[in-house]
Order: structure tokens, then sequence, then C-alpha cells
């Protein structure tokens, strides 16, 4: 089984949203996948469209979410609505929200703790931001990031995380699949191979299939290629195919 989940960013508006899910429900239907789980992160604005789809066949998600359950966090929204929301999984610590956000390991930690408390899939985002440094840089940014993310955390249940290297989102260049496998096994070992692993960065039709020879591979976090419901489940073709 492998997930291929859209990361919609904040590309769609409410009304947009709704007939992004409403193409998505129906023809995932028609597709019908055995091995494939479609997934779709939507931005706040479009988050109680998920009462609407009570009986989906795809997993709706956020892609982001305060630790906090009330106060004065002007401009936040609580873990609270998802679960009153019925959301299945949430984004945490995604590379634009830690570049662009400034949020910080030690503030990744505190929403995967909250979401631990609840029965909300967490996906963690991670990667490194430099291309070409060496083995040894790489894999200390990424271990460091799962362990700062994950300290006292017990949510190897349900969590994800996706490997996305920041140099390779939204630029069509994507790494060498050894280098895709190598972040994969060291974020299988440090997590006693518990957590499905996801690969997100420029996924699209065209290098998909080659993504698919990577060993240990769960799946994809997808971005702009995900903005196009028909193409994106195209995806989910390629990926059933050579399942
Ligand atoms: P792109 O697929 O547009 O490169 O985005 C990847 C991403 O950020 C997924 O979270």
């Amino acid at each position: 089984m492998k997930y291929l989940i859209g990361n919609l960013k904040m590309n769609l508006s409410y009304l947009e949203s709704q007939n992004y899910l409403n193409e998505l429900q129906s023809l995932n239907k028609i597709k019908n996948f055995k091995n494939v789980i479609i997934g779709a992160a939507l931005s706040f604005d479009a988050m109680s469209l998920s009462l609407q789809y009570n009986k989906r066949n795809f997993l709706f998600g956020v892609q982001n979410i305060f630790y906090k359950e009330k106060g004065a966090y002007t401009g936040e929204v609580s873990f609270r609505s998802a679960v009153e929301l019925n959301i299945d999984f949430v984004l945490i610590g995604h590379s634009e929200r830690r570049k662009l956000f400034n949020e910080t390991d030690q503030l990744i930690n505190l929403k995967i703790k909250q979401i631990e408390k609840t029965s909300i899939i967490p996906i963690l985002c991670i990667g490194e931001d430099q291309e070409n440094c060496s083995d040894k840089v790489f894999e200390d940014i990424i271990k460091n990031q799962i362990l700062k993310a994950l300290e006292d955390v017990d949510v190897y249940n349900r969590l994800i995380i996706s490997y996305e290297p920041t140099y390779c989102i939204g630029n069509g260049k994507i790494p060498q699949n050894y280098h895709i496998e190598k972040a994969i096994s060291v974020i299988k070992k440090i997590t006693n191979n518990q957590v499905p692993v996801l690969y997100g960065g420029s996924v699209s039709q065209k290098n998909i299939e080659k993504l698919l020879e990577i060993k240990d591979l769960d799946g994809f976090l997808v971005g702009g290629a995900a903005l196009d419901a028909q193409g994106f489940l195209e995806m989910g073709s390629i990926i059933e195919k050579n399942n």
C-alpha cells in the first residue's frame, strides 16, 4: 500500500477547494485503487468542508495546526477544531512553515505532542536545505530534525514522515534515487522501522515511475502536480500499475 497525498498549499479558494474535492471524490470512486491511499491537505478556510465529505474515499488533511487548546493566539487555529471536523491528518513542519513563518523544531515538537492526544495522523515534514552537502552533514540534519520533533513523543503507531529536500520543492528538480533511499534508511532506522516514509518535491506524472523504484518508499507528498485532480489521480494509476 502506498500513500499519494496532495499538499494544495494556498492555491485554492474555499469554492475552488469544494470543486476540487467533488472531482477528487468522484474520480477516485471510478479509479477504485486497491493499493493507493489518496489524501489531500486543504487550507484552513476549507477545513469545514470535511463535514460534507463524511463518507469520503480519501484522507482529508490540513497543512498546519496550533498546539494550544484556546486563548489569545490571534490568527491561529486550534487542534480542537480539527478533531471536531474529523480531520484525518495534519502536515507538521513543512519547509514553507519553517522558512516563511519561522517555525522551530521546538514548536513542531509541541504540535506533534498535542496531535498525539487525538486520533489525527501527523505527517512530519523534514529535509535539508543545502544541495550537495556531504552524506554526514545531510544525515545529521535530518536526524536532528526528527529527534527534536519527536522528543518525548510516542506516536509511532500513527506518525508518517515526509522527506522533502527544500531545494527540490516547486522547481522540477528531484534528487537521485540513491539520495532519497539514503534518507529513507536514516529515517526508518531512527524510528525503528515503524513509520511510513513519503517523498515530496517536484513529484509529477513524468518522474513518478522512476521514483517508484526507490526501496522502502511508502508514498508521495505532491504539491503543484496535485492541483489538477485528474492528473493527480493519474499518478495513483501509475502507482497501482507498478505495485
Ligand atoms: P511541489 O510538488 O510543488 O514541488 O511541492 C512539494 C511539497 O512542498 C509537498 O509538500
